[in-house]
């Protein structure tokens, strides 16, 4: 059972969708990969109705693996490559950002074309990483005329800040959705930028909802650990400048006596918090390995109760969220957040 979302005229997304980061090199620390179970996970989820992935350009290797799937489902007998979507990102590199013109825009996304084996992409998700380099909507703007050649069907953001996607909407970019950081104890989103969206009908596409896995039954009682992949180094930061490891532990104590009322996981209740707050479109759910793909099944076999999502809430109630708005700290320069991004991954070869 699923649950899909209408975006634009006739184009319908999974609720959640299949998230690739943790496929591109680099991402595992143990480099603990085995990509034939993921092909694996990947016929699965699309065989069950998850038919909507997200990548990037700018993560090494992932567009052309995905590009090997459509090709497998295009020489299959089941699922077509039509009936996916592939929502992947335009992220000019931060030392190109003064040089980035129509052409360039062009060449990236013919490159992603290439890779993933498609005549159109479905949805190029634009960043743009220092504001104060001009030229960020006029860079939106070469989107839109590559929608207009047919190259691109959707034209969305990440990673943006209220100010700076009002500046696109104002100047007529069409901005489909918004992805950005939001999980049950990153609640930056809620400071003001989800009722930006939700006021001009921008459904959010949230990541970080099972916070690099932190969010699951195999954390209870454990002590700070060397994280496992690059998405817990990012998430391990926000559980210090929220609710602290202990609070943290409290959580998923909470979150599992909740999970054993409806016989589900800590994951799933994490993930249906997030998509029942009003404004969220889907939650991107990272894939490395098939084994989770029956427990992805289990978010749409229930709804949480009103008494559920405020006892959450009150308990959140008593913490900090990490200061200022969804990647605010990651823009700024001398932040630990900011100290762990790689910002020159477009180019590399
Ligand atoms: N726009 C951006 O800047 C940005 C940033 C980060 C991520 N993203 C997107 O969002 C996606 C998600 O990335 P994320 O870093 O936020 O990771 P995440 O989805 O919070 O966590 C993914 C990890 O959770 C574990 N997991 C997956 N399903 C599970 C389940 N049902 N139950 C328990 N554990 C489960 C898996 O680890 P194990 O297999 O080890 O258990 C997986 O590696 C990325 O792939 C990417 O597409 C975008």
């Amino acid at each position: 059972m699923t649950e899909k979302i209408e975006l634009t005229d006739g184009y319908k997304i999974n609720r959640v969708i299949n998230g690739c980061w943790q496929l591109s090199e680099g991402h595992t620390i143990k480099n603990d990969l085995d990509f034939g179970d993921v092909m694996r996970a990947f016929h699965m989820l699309t065989e069950r109705g998850f038919t909507t992935f997200d990548c990037g350009d700018i993560y090494t290797g992932v567009e052309e693996f995905l590009g090997k799937f459509v090709l497998e489902l295009k020489n299959g007998s089941g699922v077509s490559p039509a009936d996916i979507q592939i929502h992947t990102k335009y992220v000019p590199d931060l030392d190109m950002l003064d040089k980035v013109d129509f052409q360039y825009t062009e060449k990236i996304i013919d490159r992603s074309l290439k890779r993933l084996n498609r005549d159109v992409l479905d949805m190029v998700q634009f960043h743009w990483w220092d504001y104060d380099v001009p030229g960020c909507v006029e860079t939106a703007g070469y989107l839109c005329r590559l929608k207009e050649k047919g190259k691109i069907r959707n034209i969305s953001v990440t990673n943006f800040d209220t100010a700076h996607l009002a500046e696109l909407v104002d100047a007529g970019i069409p901005v489909v959705t918004s992805q950005t950081q939001y999980s049950v104890f990153d609640r930056r989103p809620e400071k003001g930028y989800l009722d930006y969206l939700k006021q001009h009908h921008i459904p959010m596409l949230c990541y970080g909802t099972l916070s690099g896995g932190f969010l699951a039954e195999r954390w209870i009682g454990k002590k700070m650990e060397e994280p496992e992949t690059r998405s817990q180094v990012k998430y391990m930061q926000v559980i210090e400048d929220s609710l602290g490891w202990d609070g943290y532990q409290q959580l998923l104590l909470i979150l599992k006596e909740i999970a054993d009322k409806y016989g589900v996981g800590i994951s799933q209740v994490a993930s249906r918090y997030i998509l029942s707050q009003e404004g969220v479109g889907a939650a991107i759910i990272g894939v490395r390995n098939s084994r989770h793909v029956e427990a992805n099944m289990g978010i749409f076999s229930f709804e949480l109760s009103e008494e559920d999502i405020q006892r959450i809430r009150s308990f959140l109630k008593q913490y900090p969220t990490v200061e200022g708005e969804p990647f605010q700290q990651e823009r700024t320069v001398g932040s630990k957040y900011r100290s762990i991004m790689w910002m020159n991954l477009s180019e590399e070869e």
